[in-house]
């Protein structure tokens, strides 16, 4: 079958459109009509089984490790385990401590990713009980885990990742529910408002996908630079690391992304007059200490643009060139929307400076060598 890009100019565009779908379609049949409970029938876990995981390690390789990133938190802040977060790559070079209380997650969009794969097989030669997260039904990874959380994002053709990262966020809020419940981490009501805001989430993203045209005129801008930097705190730096991935792979402008609060160790002395600086301030918590790291970037003349939330719009504007915000929801949820602005971001970046959007150069879709 030949994929058709449905009226679109790209496949990613086509992708970034599809969220709000994937979004509804990864959480479809697993809340509860109530909205108090989480069913997860893949896994196959007893309760008692997941009560006896001492802790969690979440690996993977490119945007799905950044997904991994985000559901470190997730985990952590829901279920309270220790959660760790490799590069697969890294993972089995390290002699990680893998025993038969580890959970392994990987997560992987196609499943076939050879770094993965072996990461999967080191944790079961070891003895661990490995959960996929994949958005391939028979795929490799899928086959050879214990359990299995399918993110239904339908296939995706661009090689820069966007619908199934979105969807793997969606996975491990589920996932880190369905934990919680059952250790008893949290109580019903909290539960029931995690589950009213996620199901809001798609609505929320098809308002983003229509202030595409804002972001179009700011890529229009950044692209004139040849570096820039993200920075955020706590999930907003998560987000960060992703944005910054994406800018790079398909527009091919250098840019880092920095845990907003680490920049005065060193980064800080790349910023010159106009260097463009994307900080992403969702996080109501950290929102006054990234404020004071955004002063320090301005005041040596770096040109800001603030990624925050509808609340925090007004404080935000003060301090930054340019500002775009996101609808409100749970600061644990912001990355399911405050990660679209930055794939239009990049995906308009690309599209100006004429590159291939939807086949990068040097890149592969599926990375089956290691
Ligand atoms: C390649 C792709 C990335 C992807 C990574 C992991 O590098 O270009 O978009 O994030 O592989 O792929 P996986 O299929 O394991 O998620």
């Amino acid at each position: 079958i030949t994929a058709e890009k449905a009226g679109f100019d790209h496949f990613m565009l086509k992708e970034i459109h599809e969220q709000p779908k994937a979004y509804r379609d990864t959480m479809m049949g697993r809340i509860s009509e109530d909205g108090k409970s989480i069913t997860l029938k893949e896994i196959g876990m007893t309760a008692e089984q997941i009560r006896g995981i001492q802790k969690v390690h979440i690996v993977a390789c490119g945007t799905a490790y950044h997904a991994g990133l985000v559901g470190k938190t997730i985990i952590e802040q829901l279920a309270r385990i220790p959660v760790e977060t490799d590069v697969a790559s890294e993972y089995r070079y390290r002699n990680p401590i893998i025993t038969e209380d580890t959970l392994v997650i990987v997560v992987s969009q196609s499943g076939e990713t050879a770094d993965t794969l072996a990461a999967l097989r080191e944790a079961k030669r070891n003895g661990a009980r490995v959960m996929a997260i994949t958005n391939v039904v028979g795929s490799s990874v899928a086959r050879e885990a214990d359990d299995v959380i399918t993110t239904w994002a339908g296939p995706e053709i661009a090689v820069a990742s966007t619908k199934a990262y979105t969807s793997q966020l969606i996975a491990f809020y589920l996932v880190g529910l369905y934990f919680a419940q059952t250790l008893g981490t949290r109580d019903e009501q909290y539960i029931g408002e995690v589950t009213t805001a996620l199901l809001q989430l798609p609505e929320q993203v098809e308002a983003l996908l229509e202030q595409a045209p804002v972001l179009k005129l700011i890529a229009d801008s950044i692209v004139k630079h040849n570096s820039l930097f993200f920075i955020g705190r706590g999930l907003d730096f998560a987000v960060a690391q992703e944005g910054s991935l994406k800018l790079k792979e398909i527009s091919y402008i250098h840019s880092e992304a920095y845990a907003a609060g680490e920049l005065k160790h060193g980064t800080l002395a790349l910023v010159e007059d106009g260097t463009p600086v994307i900080a992403l301030v969702t996080q109501e918590e950290l929102a006054e200490k990234t404020l004071s790291n955004i002063k320090e970037v301005k005041a040596r003349g770096a040109h800001v643009l603030g990624v925050t939330n509808h609340s925090n719009h007004e404080e935000v504007a003060k301090s930054v060139d340019e500002v775009f915000s996101i609808p409100n929801t749970l600061a644990l949820l912001t990355p399911a929307l405050s990660v679209v602005p930055l794939q239009l971001l990049s995906y308009y970046a690309s599209l100006a400076l004429g590159h291939d959007v939807d086949k990068p150069r040097n890149l592969a879709k599926s990375v089956t060598v290691e």
